[in-house]
């Protein structure tokens, strides 16, 4: 009987793609999905000759797989999981392997991790990112789980991940139980702000400068050879340039009511956690819900008439002060994003590594850009680094892109055009590099209504004091706790 490397349960189109990426690479690869129906048309079409061999029940597709077993689930997140997790459990052996390649949310990667390994078997969750085309020629991968299985599932995952241009592997080991999940959901949290913030970058050029699709599409291809190099930058190029049959520019004419799918959401839950100022993903989520009120909009756009101001002054010196807006953010927006991942660490326990992080990030994912290389670079400078703007190279650079920043989040605000993530990102640079800021009053109500104490700037930390501020409330605090 022919035995495989691997097995692979799921054939939708990612499950499909990632069989065959790994059957490229020389792997024998067993594939089994509920619908039978699917393993056939697999198997008798692109399957065809191949390394593939197609089974039809969970006994079969485990009875076809060289030992230690390993099982890759690419099924729906969700109670699937946990399902086939069930029958696997019946007729894997200990030290086997089971992987889940879908986008499972990080607590339920945990759960299951620790209830696999109580059975003696093994457990990965491991993020996989790049969309179909990327399952098929090389995607970025985050495994995280039991630290054994690595050792395990290695070899294939770094085979058919994606490369970057020295050959290292977008793959690497992310941590224990959940990590991987996390560092997917951070990663699909990032790319939410990456895209906010061009899309705000595109909202000022069109509705405050009055440029058109195609003129805006020549300066993000310009941009793509600056610092902001990046798959989104390029694809945003490409799509202003997308005539629809008419001629007339595509975009111009698609409905502006964005969708998601909730690991945006997620992050930001993760974020109010951990007490982590996250604040630009947060606000490219909410983008997205306010842009979902379409019909309000229209209506609240009726009620108030409001005009945009266009913008004026020199266009060309404000459209580079909008990409210097757009760099800046876009640092803090991996800052906080990186502040995130370190305190889930702490909170979880995992050994997270940063730079490792970012090199699987510069290849094969939607967030992929040169500039996570520099992310790398100031890990590797100080793998403790506490905040990625306290790096000398991104500290440097933001000092250099903070006026033209300022300049464009007045400037927008003048205008009446939108830009939440663009002044989010400057609100907390201005926060986090003040040594004072007003908390001191908060404090102060906090102790007024609900006797919580203060600490005093001229006493020790962790010193509490409280006043009686309208002489007959008592001297009795509250316990305090911050977050
Ligand atoms: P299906 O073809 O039988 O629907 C994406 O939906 C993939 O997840 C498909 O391969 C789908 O199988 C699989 N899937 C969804 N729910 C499942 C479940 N409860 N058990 C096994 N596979 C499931």
């Amino acid at each position: 009987m022919q035995m495989a490397d691997i097995g692979l349960i799921g054939l939708a189109v990612m499950g499909e793609n990632l069989v065959m990426n790994m059957e490229s690479k020389g792997f024998t690869v067993a594939v089994y999905n509920r619908t039978l129906e699917r393993v056939k048309h697999f198997v008798e079409g692109r399957a065809k000759d191949k390394n593939i061999i197609g089974t039809y029940s969970i006994a079969e597709l485990v009875n076809h797989l060289k030992k230690p077993r390993r099982v890759m689930m690419m099924v729906k997140a969700g109670a699937a999981v946990d399902n086939l997790i069930e029958q696997l459990l019946e007729h894997l052996e200990p030290g086997d392997i089971i992987i889940d390649g879908g986008n499972s949310h990080f607590p339920d990667t945990m759960r299951r991790c620790a209830y696999v390994e109580s059975h003696g078997l093994l457990y990965a969750g491991v993020g996989v990112s790049g969309g179909e085309e990327g399952a098929l020629h090389g995607p970025s991968l985050m495994p995280g789980g039991s630290p054994a299985a690595w050792p395990q599932i290695k070899g294939i995952l770094q085979a058919i991940c994606a490369k970057v241009s020295d050959g290292s592997p977008c793959c690497d080991w992310v941590g224990e139980n959940g990590a991987g999940h996390f560092v997917k959901m951070v990663h699909n949290g990032i790319e939410y702000g990456d895209m906010q913030l061009i899309c705000e970058a595109y909202q000022l050029m069109r509705d405050g400068l009055g440029m058109s699709a195609q003129e805006m599409s020549n300066v993000f291809a310009q941009w793509n050879n600056t610092e902001l190099d990046s798959y989104l930058i390029e694809i945003t190029a490409e799509i202003l340039a997308y005539k629809d049959t008419d001629g007339a520019p595509i975009v111009d004419k698609i409905l502006d009511t964005a969708g998601q799918k909730g690991t945006g959401k997620w992050t930001a839950i993760a974020a109010l956690d951990e007490g982590v100022p996250l604040t630009l993903i947060g606000e490219s989520v909410w983008a997205r819900s306010l842009s979902a009120h379409k019909e309000e909009r229209i209506a609240a756009a009726e009620a108030f008439g409001r005009q945009i101001t266009p913008v004026t002054g020199d266009k060309e010196q404000f459209i580079e002060c909008i990409r210097q807006a757009l760099y800046a953010s876009k640092i803090i927006s991996y800052a906080q994003g990186y502040a995130l991942m370190r305190s889930a660490a702490k909170t979880y326990g995992w050994n997270l590594n940063y730079g490792g992080i970012a090199l699987i990030w510069r290849g094969g994912c939607i967030i992929r850009s040169a500039f996570l290389g520099k992310i790398e670079e100031a890990f590797h400078r100080d793998a403790d680094l506490q905040n990625l703007l306290l790096d000398p190279y991104f500290c440097g650079e933001i000092k250099k892109l903070v006026p033209a920043w300022r300049t464009v989040v007045s400037t927008a605000v003048n205008s009446g055009i939108p830009c939440p993530a663009f002044a989010a990102a400057l609100s907390y640079f201005d926060g986090y590099t003040s040594g004072r800021l007003s908390a001191n009053l908060l404090q102060a109500q906090r102790d007024y209504f609900g006797a919580h104490t203060y600490e005093r700037l001229d006493a020790p930390r962790g010193q509490f004091f409280h006043t009686n501020w309208t002489g007959h409330g008592g001297d009795t605090s509250a316990a305090t706790y911050s977050v």
